[in-house]
């Protein structure tokens, strides 16, 4: 009997120190974005503020909920904060990313945020989608990220990140589907266990200054369908097993320092439309089969390779307009994307 009573009254316990959690919880949310709110320079967030109740700052039925930018879950707990292109200066430091256990969705692209990537980003245990893309974000990827097991999209490209990919992120990652790295100033070499993010459908490098071989495991990464590593210091051949790649659609290795022959493997790749080598050192002839795949764009222009081109010309493939692409976006891919890079710097110059 007495150990009856004990057990309910514990369970009462829980009960109320569960009902006061949920009722703090939003509160301590909503302070912790409006003491981010103080040190940022902007002024879109006007909506964000507390009513006062008997002297105390409350949010009263939610209505951070209501906020510009955030969403809550059906307690009352922020899901999503969304400020894409708001334009405000800051840093992420300021913020108590403790005090969030319910994001789902951190989305702060296209801003003036300098300063770090907090470690603390890996306390956000249900994280999905986290979108820093286009910011002035310095320092490292900490390696506290690998602890979003729940991630399934992070978009960090068009930053200042500098430093080496540490190979432990890539342990828990198994949900990820899309990685956006491009445009930093990551350097050393891409980890092997990159291979280990099975569910990766997209994975992009690209403009950085990373070097040494391009990992053969990055063929283990069956879903794949789009690959850019442009623009690194990259060598050493292509791997072959990029032909088990079977949902690669896309496939950016120019302006590297590539070498060895033809990837013959990628012959393998069904679905392969927009293929582009152009200025590395790849050698020997390309196979004729190169003609049937569906290929659209084709840029190989800017390397060694010897002996007839395939037959694009006649294939189904190529319409008139595209046979014109084949010789010419060599050139135009590549201004293009100086110009972003361009654009960017001169942005941070401005
Ligand atoms: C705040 O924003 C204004 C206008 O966008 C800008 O002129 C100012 O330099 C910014 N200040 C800081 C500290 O970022
Ligand atoms: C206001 O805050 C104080 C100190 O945190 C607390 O003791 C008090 O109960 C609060 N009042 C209300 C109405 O919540
Ligand atoms: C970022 O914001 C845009 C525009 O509001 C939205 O379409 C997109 O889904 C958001 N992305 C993430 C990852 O939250
Ligand atoms: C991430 O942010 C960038 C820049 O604002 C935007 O172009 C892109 O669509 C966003 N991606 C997602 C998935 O939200
Ligand atoms: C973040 O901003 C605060 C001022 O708002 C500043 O004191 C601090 O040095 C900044 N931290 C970083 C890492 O930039
Ligand atoms: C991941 O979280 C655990 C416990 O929360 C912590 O001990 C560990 O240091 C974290 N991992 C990294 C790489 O920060
Ligand atoms: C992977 O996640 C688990 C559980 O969150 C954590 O304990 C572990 O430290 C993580 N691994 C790394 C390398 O951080
Ligand atoms: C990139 O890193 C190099 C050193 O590795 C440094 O000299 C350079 O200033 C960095 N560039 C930017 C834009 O941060
Ligand atoms: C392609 O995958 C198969 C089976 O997973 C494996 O046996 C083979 O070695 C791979 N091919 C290459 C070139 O890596
Ligand atoms: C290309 O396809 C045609 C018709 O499907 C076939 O006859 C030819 O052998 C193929 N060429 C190569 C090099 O695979
Ligand atoms: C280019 O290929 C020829 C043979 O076709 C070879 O003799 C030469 O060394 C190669 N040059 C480079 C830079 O790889």
């Amino acid at each position: 009997m007495a150990c009856s009573r004990k057990c309910l009254s514990l369970e009462l316990l829980s009960f109320w120190c569960l009902i006061s959690y949920v009722q703090a919880r939003p509160n301590a949310e909503a302070m912790a974005l409006l003491r981010w709110k103080d040190t940022l320079n902007q002024s879109s967030l006007q909506s964000w503020t507390l009513e006062l109740s008997n002297g105390n700052l409350t949010s009263h039925g939610h209505s951070h909920c209501k906020w510009f930018g955030v969403s809550c879950n059906k307690d009352g707990s922020i899901e999503s904060i969304n400020l894409q292109g708001e334009l405000f200066g800051g840093n992420l430091s300021n913020l108590d990313l403790s005090s969030f256990p319910s994001l789902v969705s951190l989305n702060l692209s296209d801003n003036n945020l300098r300063g770090d990537i907090p470690p603390q980003l890996g306390l956000l245990s249900k994280l999905a989608y986290l979108n820093l893309s286009m910011n002035y974000l310095s320092g490292f990827l900490p390696v506290s990220l690998a602890n979003l097991t729940q991630i399934s999209l992070l978009y960090m490209g068009n930053n200042l990140i500098s430093g080496e990919l540490d190979q432990r992120l890539f342990s828990n990652w198994t949900k990820l589907q899309y990685l956006e790295l491009q445009n930093n100033n990551f350097t050393g070499m891409i980890p092997p266990e990159i291979g280990h993010l099975q569910n990766l459908k997209e994975l992009a490098l690209a403009c950085n200054r990373f070097h040494g071989v391009i990992p053969h495991e990055i063929g283990n990464i069956k879903r794949l369908k789009a690959l850019a590593l442009h623009l690194n210091y990259l060598s050493g051949p292509v791997p072959p097993s990029f032909g088990n790649l079977s949902e690669l659609t896309i496939l950016f290795l120019q302006q590297n320092e590539l070498s060895g022959p033809f990837p013959h493997s990628l012959l393998s790749c069904e679905k392969l439309n927009d293929l582009r080598l152009f200025e590395n050192q790849l050698s020997s002839t390309v196979p004729k089969g190169l003609a049937n795949l569906s290929l659209y764009e084709v840029h190989l222009s800017v390397n060694n390779f010897s002996g007839p081109l395939p037959e694009f010309c006649s294939s189904d493939h190529l319409t008139p307009l595209n046979e014109f692409f084949l010789f010419t976006t060599a050139w135009k891919m590549h201004t293009r994307i100086m110009q972003s890079r361009d654009y960017h710097n001169a942005e941070r110059e401005a």
